[in-house]
């Protein structure tokens, strides 16, 4: 964990509330895991108080070698609003990369990725991991599901990878009009994969859960809860675990990613 004056390449809007900020970072991002995290601060304001958590989105490479972090991030209140209007060459203060990150094996050939709106910021890292270890794209399948078609993001990123791409929306603006769920038990009936990685609103979360339980496939989902300080200072992202008697977890030391067979959600 490294904390760091982080100066600002660009921060580009991609949507009508969605946003991408690359920034330079001295050291530390090199073994960073897709799943993992930084929390963010504004250097010289009072307001707000709290860092706030994004998840690495990408790695910004230069000969091979890591020379910062991209994010991506939805406009949903005052950090996020702030972050918007940060202009390049501006800094931030960001402390990370924080959590565990996704568990990849290679021994996990047939791949499922589910990504619900904003759920989509740590998958499209986690996609270019998996084809960095040899992962054949081909075998991995992607669900994205959003409200419409501008909350539809990065469709391209797992199309450049060679993944097969499933879409849904809420209003049908785009791809099939149904949740997420619905492609992704459809595909569980023809072929169940080794593994199920996650990430998107709770609702979402518990019906992929549900899906691989029912085909007892392993699943894996990053869970976003409210963190205040993201190093296991503030006890407020307590995660109940499943059937022990130590019974909370946090998401930002023990998570954001956990198995899902561990965790009440
Ligand atoms: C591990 C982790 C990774 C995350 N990664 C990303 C990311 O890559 N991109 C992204 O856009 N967002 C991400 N988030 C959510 C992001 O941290 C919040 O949207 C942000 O903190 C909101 O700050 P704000 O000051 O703009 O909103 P606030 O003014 O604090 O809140 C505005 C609204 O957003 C809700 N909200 C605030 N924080 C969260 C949260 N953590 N989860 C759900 N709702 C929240 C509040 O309840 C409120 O309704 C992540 C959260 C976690 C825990
Ligand atoms: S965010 Fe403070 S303990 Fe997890």
């Amino acid at each position: 964990m490294h904390q760091e004056e982080a100066k600002v390449l660009w921060n580009r809007k991609v949507g009508p509330e969605y946003y991408r900020i690359g920034l330079t970072c001295e050291g530390g991002y090199s073994n960073a895991r897709p799943g993992q995290f930084i929390m963010l601060r504004f250097p010289g304001r009072i307001t707000p108080f709290l860092r706030r958590p994004f998840s690495i989105h990408q790695r910004i490479l230069a000969d091979g070698r890591t020379t910062g972090i991209e994010l991506l991030y939805k406009v949903v209140g005052e950090g996020t609003k702030i972050l918007s209007e940060i202009q390049t060459d501006d800094v931030v203060d960001i402390l990370g990369p924080l959590g565990n990150g996704f568990f990849i094996s290679n021994a996990h050939k047939d791949i499922y990725i589910v990504a619900g709106g904003i759920g989509v910021a740590p998958m499209v890292f986690l996609a270019s991991y998996l084809e960095e270890r040899g992962i054949n794209p081909s075998r991995c399948t992607v669900f994205l599901g959003g409200r419409s078609t501008e909350d539809l993001l990065c469709r391209d990123d797992f199309l450049r990878i060679g993944m097969k791409l499933h879409i849904t929306t809420d209003d049908g603006s785009a791809g099939d009009q149904c949740f997420v769920t619905h492609p992704l038990e459809a595909e569980f009936d023809k072929r169940r994969p080794d593994i199920v990685y996650a990430c998107g609103p709770m609702d979402m979360l518990k019906c992929v859960i549900g899906i691989a339980e029912k085909y007892a496939a392993p699943c894996q989902v990053s869970i976003e809860t409210m963190m205040a300080c993201g190093i296991g200072a503030c006890l407020g992202c307590a995660v109940e675990r499943k059937g022990a008697s130590d019974k909370y977890m946090h998401a930002c030391m023990d998570g954001p990613v956990f198995d899902a067979d561990m965790i009440k959600i």
